[in-house]
Parts: structure tokens; C-alpha cells; sequence
């Protein structure tokens, strides 16, 4: 079987309809088988991966775990989107209104057919509704559980894992020897069927035990099964209930842990260093205020009037030149200022004649040369309305001097009067943010309290759904008591049936058949754990054949596989690389294919992810180009450089390369034939 399209429709980052061809022309179909979609990180690849998964499995469990890191969503979230998570709508579709999304393959069997399948789902008002449509050959169209019963006859859900995943994924299947992978591999290779059969028979043994007793004890048997039923359901629904609680208290554990981080975030030191440094700038604001204001008060105290007149001081200069310089006046402080030196005129020397005079004769002079400077006052001018002693006018001149106004004697005043009121409108500013930051801060604190009382509001929910837990566990244990009782009841019941004879001998020919189709599944088993061995053997070889770590695996009859060295002794997985786990588990999915001998083609994201040069050319020369009749890989532009795209050419026969410049809107452009096709 091979895909002849898949169409992805408002899927994921795919807005619109996106078809994708995927069958070789006739000239390719022999020798090519590679079909290589190629984008880089984010640009459509998972999707496209998970777009096939859907298809065919729906939303598993395994789609769910996988869209956000350790946390499984449920499936309404899945679709619908959850935190991280934008679910399966397109982003800019849902924005148009647009609310329908499928994914479409058409599909050509072994006989050369085709059968269409189409899942899609219809997101509105918050909820959704999925439809499945099968048409296939001779067949009337399939939906619902039809056509997932179809489906599944196609691609069983258990085989999902090994034939589309990303490669950098894989390395559980190389170490989980876990039951339900083993599961998955014994119905891939056709083990299971016996198992099937096996509870049949086991069916039959009970119908027949039911027939071969008394009346009475088969009525109490079909109480007791039907109990046993009973119980088996309830034990099933306990198990699904218990399993939905855990996920909630893992949900609200998240919550919870988030909202601690938030209150961590909001309680911390930011605001308070804020606060401190607005405090710090308003003093130094306060301060320069105040060193303007006492400049300005000293100003005030001393020549503000004069500062702040300088036109008046100006119209004042020329009656104080004139007083100073006015003449009566000279002479008059001339004629004073004689006196003083006219008292030592006769008493220090040089003398007439050698001679100092006596001093009657020095005071009569003095007297009459008095007499004459006295006599010759000057009369002062009264007309003159602003008088003035010379020396004062010119005092006073020298001072007004300073504050005409080429001096601009008012600019000390300016400039401080200035300087203040920056300082006050600094002030009121740092005010501002100061009460702005308390106010938010009371925000915070508010939006703190809120949180405070969302915590406890989670602690509370998640201690109620322990609570729940803890009932819902009592409940299923109880229910298991019951169930061993209503088994041993039953048993017992059944005995008898083996003491009637006919009974005893239908149930001994069952019983028969049950060993012998127990020995057939070992048998089976045997017989493809060899199959399986030796092909993981010889792949794992050509994969690794550069490492001197691992020699071979060993598959035991539980199919548990153990890696061994050369001496045949284990190696523990946890001491292998995760690109080795890679390897041995792409060496054993290409078994897996081998030994079942299905023929479903293979999806492979990320295939080169993070293995070496000479085992990425391993698998570039040996795996992919028989990993499957038609194998859609799906890797970067890194991945796939120009060397390693030479060595895969051979086997390509389409390629796509995607783009999504914006991250919500897939391009997907399909690159011309021809086998040199440049990156790019
Ligand atoms: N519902 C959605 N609508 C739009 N874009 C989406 C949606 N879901 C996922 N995407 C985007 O799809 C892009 C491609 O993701 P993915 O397929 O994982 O890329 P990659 O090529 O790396 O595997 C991402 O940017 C993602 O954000
Ligand atoms: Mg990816």
C-alpha cells in the first residue's frame, strides 16, 4: 500500500487546502521510492507527521502526550488547544471563521485501488465533532465506527509507531522492554491472533461448564458471571476514573507551581529599590530648592529693589553725578579740608630760620587763617531737590554703578527664582511616580492577595482530588476483593460441571486445543523471534557498521532484546547514546517490516536528527532507500545538505519544500522534477 495523496485541510499550520502528491510516475515507480518533504524548524514537518497519525489513529494517547512537554492533554484539548498548545484549527482559518479541518489520503492497495479516507472535525462554540468516511473497493461508503473498524484492518493503531514517527524519537522502543510495546510487536507479527483464539476457547470451556451442571448451580453460576461482569466493568470505569483524577492533580499541580513562581515574582525587591531611588532624587530636589530660596531671601535682604530697578537705578545716575560732581561743593570740601593740616602747619618743621614759633603766635595765626577759610564758605545751591555731599554722591555712584541695566544686575535673582521652581516641579513629579508606585505597589499588593488566595484555592482543589483519589482507589480495591471472591464462587461452580461426564469430556477436548494452540503461539513465537533476530542482526550491522560497542542483539522468547558486546556480554542500555539507541531502533523497526512482510509506507520526521556523518550515509545509502515501498521523509535543510541529498537523489522521485515565514501559515512549494534539485 502506498499513499497516492494526503490533503492536509486547516490543519495545524496548514490555512487552506494543501495537496500533497505522492505518486511516482510510471518511470520512477521501479527505481525510486523516496519522497522528501523538507522545511526548517517550524515549519510544518510534525505536522505533517502528526496530520497522518490522525488520520489513522485519531487523537491517541500518544498525539495527546506529545503536544506538550510532560504533560498529557486530554483530547478535547488536544483539538481544541490548551495552554501551550494551539490545537489542531488553524490559527488564521478559525480568525476567517472558518471551523473545519480534515486530513484526506487517498491510498492504493496491493491491487492496485484506491480507498479514500478522510477524517475531519467541525471546532465551534468550544466543543467539536469528529467524522471518519471511508470509500473503499466493494464496499458501500463507511463512517463512524465502520469505518475506523476498516481502518484499522489497514493499519492497525498497534503498528502507528512503526511505521510513522520521528526518528529522533525512537530510541524508547530500543530500551523499553515494556509490555505494551511487546504487544504491539507480537500483533505486528501476527502473534497475537493466537491469543485471540486462545480466549475463544476459553469462552467455549465456560459455555460449556454452564450447560454440564445442575439447574440450580447453573443459575447461581450465571449470577455469579454475571457479577463477575459486573464488577469487571466497574474495576474498568474505577481504573478510568482514578487514571482522570491523576491527570487533573497533574494539571493542578502545574497551576499550582505557577502560581507560587507568580507570588515569588511579585513579593520580590523590585518595587522597594524603586521606591528607594524616587526618595533618594526628591531630597536632592529638596535641597536644591532650598539652597535657590536662601540665595533669593539673602538677595532680598540685601539689593533686590535695586537688582530689580535697574531703569530706576539708570534715571538715578545723572542727578548723583551731578551732586558729585557739583562745583560749590568741591570747593567747600576743598576749603574743609584744610583745616585739619593747617593745625600742624606751624608746629612741625622745616622753621624760619631754624626757628618754631611760639605758641601765642601759632594760635593767633591759626585763628586768623580760620578765620579767612571759614569766611570763604561756600552758599549751598537750595534750588537742587536732591542734595548731596560730593564724596557721598560719588560713594553712592560707584555702588549704583553696578546696577544699571547693562549689567543685568537682575539675573542672579532670575536665574535662582528659576532654579527654585525647577526644583518644585521636580518635586511634585518624583511625587507623582512616588504615589504612582504605591499605588501600584497596593495594586500588587492587591493582585498579591489574589494570588495568595488562588493558591490556597489550588492547594484546597488539589488536596480534594488526592481526597477523591483516595476514595475512588478504596472503591476499586474493594471491587477487586469482590471480583477474586465471585471468581473463586464461579471456579467452584464450574467444578462440578466436571462431574458430569459429557461435560468432562467436551472441556478435556478444549482443554486440549488450548495446550495445543499455547504451543503454537510458542511455536510462532520461536519461530519470528529468529526471524526478527536475525534481521535486526544484519540491519543493526550495515547501520552501525563503524562501532566496536555493539556486536549483536538477542531477542528472548518474551521478545525482551538485550544489546550485547562481542563477548556476549550485555551492555546496559543507559550507557548508550541517544543517536545509538537512534540507530538500534531504526534497526529494528527495519526488521520489524522485514519479518512481518507488510507493505505500508513509512512517514520519517527529523531522520538524520542527531546521528554522525558516516551513520547518517549509512542510512542514507542502505535504510531509507528500503525502508518501504514509498518513504516520505521529512527533514531540515541541515539534515539534508547538498552531499547528503546526492547520495539519497537516486531514490527520490518528489520533493516539497515548505515555508512559514509567519509560524501560523504553511507554503508548500513543489520543486521541479529532476534529481538535481538545489537546497534552498
Ligand atoms: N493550530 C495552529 N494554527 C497555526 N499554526 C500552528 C498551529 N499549531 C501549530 N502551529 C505552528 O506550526 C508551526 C510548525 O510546527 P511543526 O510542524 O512542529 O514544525 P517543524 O517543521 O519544526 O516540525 C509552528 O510554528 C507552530 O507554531
Ligand atoms: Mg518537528
Amino acid at each position: 500500500m502506498i499513499f497516492k495523496t494526503i490533503t492536509l485541510h486547516n490543519l495545524f499550520c496548514y490555512d487552506g487546502k494543501h495537496p500533497f502528491d505522492l505518486l511516482p510516475s510510471e518511470a520512477d515507480k521501479e527505481t525510486c521510492n523516496i519522497v522528501v518533504i523538507m522545511g526548517r524548524n517550524g515549519f510544518g514537518k510534525t505536522s505533517f507527521l502528526n496530520s497522518v497519525k490522525l488520520l489513522f489513529g485519531g487523537v491517541t494517547k500518544e498525539l495527546r502526550h506529545g503536544a506538550q512537554r510532560g504533560n498529557s492533554l486530554s483530547e478535547k484539548a488536544f483539538v481544541l488547544g490548551a495552554k501551550e498548545w494551539w490545537g489542531i484549527l488553524n490559527h488564521q482559518a478559525k480568525k476567517r471563521g472558518e471551523f473545519d479541518c480534515y486530513v484526506e489520503a487517498v491510498l492504493i492497495d496491493e491491487n492496485h485501488q484506491e480507498i479514500i479516507v478522510k477524517r475531519g472535525w467541525n471546532l465551534r462554540d468550544d466543543d467539536y465533532h469528529n467524522r471518519i468516511e471511508v470509500a473503499a473497493p466493494r464496499k458501500p461508503p463507511l463512517t463512524g465506527d465502520n469505518a475506523q473498524q476498516y481502518l484499522s484492518g489497514l493499519l492497525p493503531l498497534d503498528y502507528i509507531p512503526f511505521f510513522f514517527f520521528d526518528a529522533e524519537e525512537i530510541g524508547y522502543l530500543a530500551e523499553a522492554n515494556d509490555n505494551q510495546i511487546i504487544e504491539k510487536m507480537e500483533q505486528l507479527l501476527n502473534i497475537r491472533p493466537a491469543d485471540n483464539l486462545r480466549d475463544c476457547i476459553k469462552d467455549l470451556i465456560k459455555k460449556v461448564e454452564r450447560e454440564s451442571i445442575k439447574r440450580d448451580a447453573k443459575l447461581e453460576l450465571l449470577k455469579a458471571e454475571h457479577r463477575h461482569d459486573e464488577l469487571q466493568i466497574e474495576q474498568q470505569n474505577l481504573n478510568e476514573q482514578c487514571q482522570a483524577i491523576e491527570f487533573d492533580i497533574d494539571v493542578l499541580e502545574t497551576d499550582l507551581r505557577e502560581t507560587r513562581q507568580k507570588i515569588r515574582v511579585f513579593s520580590g525587591q523590585g518595587m522597594i529599590e524603586n521606591n528607594a531611588k524616587l526618595e533618594a532624587a526628591k531630597q536632592a530636589q529638596l535641597k536644591n530648592q532650598e539652597e535657590a530660596l536662601t540665595g533669593l531671601s539673602e538677595l532680598f535682604e540685601r539689593d533686590a529693589f535695586l537688582r530689580l530697578n535697574a531703569d530706576k537705578v539708570q534715571q538715578t545716575l545723572p542727578a548723583v553725578e551731578r551732586c558729585a560732581h557739583n562745583q560749590h561743593s568741591v570747593t567747600k570740601e576743598m576749603l574743609d579740608s584744610l583745616h585739619e593740616p593747617l593745625k600742624a602747619i606751624f608746629t612741625t618743621p622745616p622753621y624760619l630760620d631754624g626757628r618754631r614759633l611760639e605758641d601765642r603766635l601759632i594760635k593767633f595765626y591759626q585763628n586768623r587763617i580760620a578765620g579767612v577759610l571759614n569766611s570763604r564758605d561756600v552758599n549751598e545751591d537750595d534750588s537742587s531737590p536732591f542734595r548731596l555731599e560730593s564724596w557721598q554722591a560719588k560713594k553712592i555712584l560707584g555702588l549704583l554703578g553696578a546696577y544699571t541695566p547693562q549689567h543685568a544686575p537682575e539675573t542672579p535673582i532670575r536665574e535662582l527664582l528659576s532654579r527654585a521652581l525647577q526644583a518644585e516641579r521636580a518635586i511634585a513629579e518624583i511625587d507623582k511616580n512616588l504615589l504612582e508606585v504605591s499605588l501600584l505597589s497596593e495594586e500588587s499588593k492587591l493582585r498579591l492577595s489574589q494570588l495568595q488566595e488562588q493558591q490556597e484555592q489550588q492547594s484546597l482543589d488539589v488536596e480534594q482530588r488526592r481526597k477523591d483519589l483516595h476514595e475512588v482507589k478504596n472503591k476499586l480495591s474493594s471491587v477487586e476483593r469482590e471480583l477474586i471472591e465471585v471468581q473463586g464462587k464461579t471456579e467452584g461452580l464450574r467444578k462440578q460441571a466436571r462431574q458430569s461426564e459429557q461435560g468432562q469430556l467436551r472441556i478435556t477436548l478444549l482443554e486440549k486445543m488450548l495446550k495445543l494452540l499455547d504451543s503454537y503461539k510458542q511455536a510462532l513465537k520461536v519461530r519470528q523471534r529468529a526471524v526478527l533476530e536475525d534481521y535486526f542482526n544484519r540491519h543493526l550491522a550495515s547501520l552501525l557498521d563503524s562501532n566496536q560497542l555493539i556486536s549483536k542483539i538477542k531477542i528472548d522468547e518474551s521478545f525482551q532484546f538485550q544489546l550485547l558486546r562481542s563477548d556476549d556480554s550485555p551492555i546496559a542500555m543507559g550507557s548508550i547514546s541517544a543517536g545509538m539507541k537512534q540507530l538500534a531502533a531504526t534497526a529494528l523497526i527495519w526488521a520489524l517490516k522485514d519479518a512481518c512482510g507488510k507493505q505500508l509506507p513509512v512517514v520519517i520526521d527529523t531522520p538524520l536528527g542527531r546521528i554522525d556523518k558516516q551513520h547518517q550515509d549509512n542510512l542514507l545509502n542502505r535504510y531509507y532507500p528500503k525502508a518501504a515501498r514509498q518513504v516520505i521523509l521529512l527533514p531540515t535543510d541541515s539534515e539534508l545538505d547538498e552531499r547528503k541529498r546526492e547520495l539519497l537523489a537516486p531514490y527520490i522521485y518528489r520533493e516539497y519544500h515548505l515555508h512559514n515565514r509567519d509560524g501560523d501559515k504553511t507554503h508548500v512549494e513543489l520543486m521541479p522534477s529532476g534529481k538535481a534539485v538545489n537546497n534552498g
